[in-house]
């Protein structure tokens, strides 16, 4: 908005630009980045602040029907739902943080947790490689869960559940894995105290539970270093 107010200044010093789309949407990318800049916003979000508005109008020139932005809306609402709320978007855990997991599982049969399980992938490696352990994956994207119950209806040890998993208590598990965000880490590290056995552990994939010292963490020999960070909350 700062950046549409900048620009908006602009215009009126340089009138010649409102006739220009393309140009004013230049102008405006630019004044977000810089504002964001200023304010030290991630930096991750500077090219999105400089292509967001330009991309906007070129994609808005090439005529589409309306349905096309609706339908575009509603596919990212179903596998996305409410970001906006969460401050969790989907990314997946990969086959070498998979494997890393694997191996953090207690040797005795228990019963794990995905929390915000996205597309089933990680559980379906985990229940095919343990199958003497119980899975359980929480979602709340529609979309996102749909495809992680179709991909995990063969496996008798996954059960993928829609709904929030802040609602659903940690009592049963003898693992919990999150792969989140920094924003709820703290809220789930009450919650997981809270409820978690004494011996269970909640094992984060990349987001460290903020002022608290992990028991351990794991490096996974991945492209982009991936770290697990090892908790037990109750113990
Ligand atoms: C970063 S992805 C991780 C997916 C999966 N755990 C993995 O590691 O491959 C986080 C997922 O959590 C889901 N999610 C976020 N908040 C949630 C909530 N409160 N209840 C259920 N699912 C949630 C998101 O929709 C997203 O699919």
């Amino acid at each position: 908005m700062l950046g549409a107010l900048l620009t908006g200044g602009l215009a009126l010093l340089f009138p010649a630009l409102l006739a220009q789309p393309l140009a004013m949407a230049a102008a405006q990318g630019s004044c977000a980045a810089l504002v964001s800049y200023l304010l030290r916003g991630p930096v991750w979000w500077l090219p999105i602040h400089l292509g967001f508005m330009p991309l906007a109008v070129l994609a808005l020139g090439l005529g589409l029907p309306s349905w096309v932005w609706l339908a575009g809306f509603v596919m990212l609402l179903l596998v996305f739902w409410r970001t906006d709320r969460s401050r969790v978007p989907l990314y997946l855990t990969n086959a070498a943080s998979s494997e890393a997991l694997l191996k953090l599982l207690p040797a005795a049969p228990g019963a794990a947790i995905d929390l915000g399980c996205g597309d089933g992938g990680l559980l379906r490696h985990l229940a095919g490689a343990r199958p003497d352990c119980r899975f359980v994956g929480f979602e709340h994207a529609p979309l996102t869960w749909a495809w992680a119950r179709l991909r995990c209806r063969r496996l008798p040890n996954v059960e993928i559940r829609y709904g929030d998993f802040w609602s659903h208590p940690l009592g049963d598990y003898v693992l919990v894995y999150a792969f989140l965000s920094p924003i709820p880490m703290h809220r789930l590290w009450i919650k997981a105290k809270a409820e978690m056995k004494a011996d269970a552990r909640l094992i984060s994939n990349s987001f460290a539970v903020p002022d608290v010292r992990p028991e351990s963490t794991v490096d996974v020999a991945d492209g982009r270093q991936t770290r697990l960070y090892c908790y037990r909350p109750a113990g």
